[in-house]
């Protein structure tokens, strides 16, 4: 489906090559986690245990990757979720992502910390991009910025809940990494030796969180500011103002998932934040069966948190979402190799589906959400 030309055959590839492109304080933002980093090997092993039962003898030489999700159709059961500061993996890494969505017809999702404007994504992706909002500041500073989108022609937003405060990522605290950067004597070492990513990067603009700016423009952002705004209150509210389709992101409980519902959510976006939250939280994937029992079989979810390459997305569609997201991978492949990275990891991912499928005996991505993939989950 994309162009080969590049050194990426896996996530694994891509994490590999961003280690030594990437400055170190940038390469530990995309990778840190929470605490001791359990909760994100444990997402990853979760994905390990979960085996899949081959099917024979089944004609599957016609196979499609198209799917639907919100009344959006997509040519892949996959998008990228929202991260923040995606320019720091490469100039121009929204952009990058923007033109791919359209290209390769998947969506995308503009964080409320991206390092490009609520507009300007419009302009690029128009409805290939999602807005993603974090409650900050205030009330009516996180409104406005609803607002914004509305009035940029977002169709759907997220609301991400599993914030209320951001956890303590150690190698973020050991490496000084905050937003504005501020240039200690090793984040200048750091950057120093890594000089190609400094040259490209850092001169195409020094990335920072781009609609956060005050009316003087100054960055407003404190990353370490409290987001527990995001109550049940404000959703009610943001579910009243927001016309459009209305995603709740970062549900792990089941009680907290039929409420969710109840209160007139259009999708639950099932997550543990890949780790970065709650380092004892349980693997996403083993809860996602569990969401699914307690919404029922038509409501939508998407899942992400350890998704590593296209095998682990047909166990998040066998064990009940309709869709998936990537985060790390998707970084990584751009820090790895820029568009050429992303290009060859998407790729990649659609390519290991495709095979899977043929394995399972199905033609179509509605095969394995009825389940007959289903096999030796880890409960
Ligand atoms: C994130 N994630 C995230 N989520 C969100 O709702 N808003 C955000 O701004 C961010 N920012 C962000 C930055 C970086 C660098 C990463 C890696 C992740 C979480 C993201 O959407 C997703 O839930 C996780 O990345 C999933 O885990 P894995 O699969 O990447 O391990």
């Amino acid at each position: 489906m994309f162009k080969k030309n590049s050194y990426v055959f896996s996530t694994e590839d891509a994490r590999r090559i961003a280690h030594k492109r990437l400055p170190k304080m940038v390469y530990d933002f995309i990778e840190g986690a929470a605490g001791r980093e359990v909760g994100v090997s444990r997402n990853e092993a979760a994905f390990d245990n979960i085996m899949l039962q081959p099917r024979v003898m089944e004609d599957v030489s016609e196979r499609s990757l198209k799917t639907s999700i919100l009344d959006q159709s997509f040519d892949m059961p996959f998008g990228v979720a929202p991260m923040g500061m995606c320019n720091l993996a490469c100039p121009n890494a929204d952009k990058i992502l923007a033109d791919l969505a359209n290209k390769f017809d998947f969506p995308i999702c503009l964080s409320s910390a991206a390092s490009s404007s609520i507009e300007d994504m419009g302009d690029w992706a128009g409805s290939h991009a999602w807005f993603q909002l974090y409650f900050s500041a205030s009330e009516a500073a996180s409104l406005a910025m609803v607002d914004r989108a509305l009035k940029a022609g977002y169709e759907t937003l997220i609301l991400t809940v599993d914030v209320p405060q951001v956890s303590r990522r150690i190698r973020d605290l050991r490496n000084g990494f905050n937003l504005p950067f501020s240039m200690t004597p090793s984040a200048f070492w750091d950057f120093a030796t890594h000089p190609k990513w400094s040259l490209t990067t850092l001169l195409a603009g020094t990335p920072s969180p781009k609609n956060f700016i005050d009316d003087n423009g100054k960055i407003r952002f404190n990353r370490n500011g409290n987001r527990a705004g995001a109550n049940w209150d404000f959703f009610k509210l943001l579910r009243k103002k927001w016309p459009g389709k209305l995603i709740v992101k970062g549900v792990t409980s089941t009680d907290d998932a039929k409420r969710v519902k109840n209160l007139g959510a259009d999708a639950i976006y099932v997550s543990n934040h890949g780790g970065r939250q709650l380092d004892s939280v349980p693997p996403a994937i083993q809860l996602l069966p569990l969401i699914r029992e307690a919404v029922g079989s038509d409501f939508p979810l998407l899942f992400d948190s350890g998704i590593r390459n296209g095998e682990d997305i047909v166990k998040a569609l066998a064990l009940g979402a309709d869709f998936a997201m990537i985060g790390r991978p998707a970084l990584l492949a751009l820090g790895a190799e820029g568009v050429a990275g992303l290009s060859a990891l998407l790729d990649c991912f659609c390519e290991d589906i495709s095979v899977v499928m043929a394995q399972l005996g199905m033609k179509s991505i509605n095969d394995i959400n009825a389940h007959t993939a289903y096999s030796f989950a880890t409960r």
